[in-house]
């Protein structure tokens, strides 16, 4: 049998249990660790072989239930995927074992995600359509059709891009990726009959799309590579194709980035606050536009350069644009 190279880790775990607690306390566990264990293993090592009473979720142990979701060094895991061995080589020998959100724990690793599923259920999860009781024949949707979700709906509902949504963080009404991701799951499909409804809740700002701030940090937490922030942008186009969109600093934002490529080639900032914004908005920015003139991050408006491949800028955003935007 082939030497398999074991590894001693120092696991040190948050602890928390709500009923009996006031402040969590974190205990260490070390362990050595075969190549092939994932952290759902060392966490049911922890219950089986030190306490317990130790507290996590977990279902299929193949990434599907998307219950196992928790945090290692503050890294979004799926702890029945995410290999040991892996997160030493990113983070070393000692690794911090964390619920998804700290404030949220009910007890260890187990967290109150109320707020995860009601965002999720505000957006109608479901496909609306009229259905003919006794069709004659299937509504098959083509693969080419089929692609459009862009494997939206492979989503296993872990909560990892939610809990790692900065936006999430500091606004308690925004919806978050995996309820937007899920938004343009129904919306992409060519059965669905409720897109537009789906578009006026995520059209708002506050919940909606235009308060996401394009970290991309749920693309990088998603297990399943879904790339939420992809599908937020989609919605960002359909909200322009269906002509939704509405005239807010959120939009002018959007329209005056495209302005701007498309007249420079390259990003005019201070262009950028005057469209967004407005002149009395260009005014507030004025202590900072002096800041960065001087460190020489922005230009006076008359030097601004264009690009030198501007024509080349001009056709690829012609082909790529389908915005429609009320006087734009
Ligand atoms: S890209 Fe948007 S939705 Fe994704 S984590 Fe960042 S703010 Fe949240
Ligand atoms: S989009 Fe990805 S990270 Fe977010 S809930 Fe779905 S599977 Fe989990
Ligand atoms: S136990 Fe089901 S996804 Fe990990």
């Amino acid at each position: 049998m082939a030497n398999i190279e074991k590894k001693r880790v120092n696991f040190k775990v948050f602890r928390f249990n709500s009923e009996t607690d006031y402040l969590p306390h974190y205990i260490e566990y070390e362990m050595e660790v075969a190549p092939g264990e994932v952290m759902l293993d060392i966490l049911n090592r922890i219950k089986w072989e030190h306490d317990g009473s130790f507290s996590y979720r977990r279902s299929c142990r193949h990434g599907i239930c998307g219950s196992c979701a928790i945090k290692v060094n503050g890294k979004a895991t799926l702890a029945c995927k995410d290999r040991v061995m892996d997160l030493v080589e990113i983070f070393g020998d000692e690794l911090v074992v964390e619920p998804q959100n700290k404030a949220r724990a009910i007890k260890d690793m187990v967290i109150d995600k109320k707020d995860f599923w009601s965002k999720y259920n505000s957006v109608n999860p479901f496909l609306t359509t009229e259905i003919d009781e006794h069709p004659e024949k299937e509504n098959i949707v083509m693969p080419e059709e089929a692609e459009k979700l862009e494997e939206a709906d492979y989503c296993i509902q872990c909560g990892n891009c939610y809990y790692s949504c900065p936006a999430v963080q500091v606004n308690e009404d925004y919806l978050g990726p995996a309820a937007l991701a899920l938004t343009w799951r129904f919306n992409a499909d060519k059965r669905d009959e409720a897109k537009r409804e789906r578009l006026e809740t995520v059209n708002e700002i506050g919940p909606g799309i235009w308060d996401c701030v394009k970290c991309f940090e749920c693309a990088e937490a998603c297990p399943k590579e879904l790339n939420p922030i992809g599908k937020i942008t989609k919605l960002h186009l359909q909200t322009f194709e269906e002509d939704m969109a509405k005239d807010n600093v959120a939009v002018r934002h959007a329209v005056g980035f495209k302005h701007s490529i498309d007249k420079h080639g390259i990003l005019d900032e201070g262009e950028l606050v005057k469209y967004s914004e407005g002149l009395i908005g260009v005014l507030k920015h004025v202590p900072e536009a002096i800041a960065m003139y001087k460190k020489g991050k922005i230009v006076l408006p008359w030097n601004m350069p264009k690009s030198k491949n501007l024509d080349e800028i001009k056709k690829l955003v012609k082909s790529v644009s389908t915005a429609k935007f009320k006087g734009k």
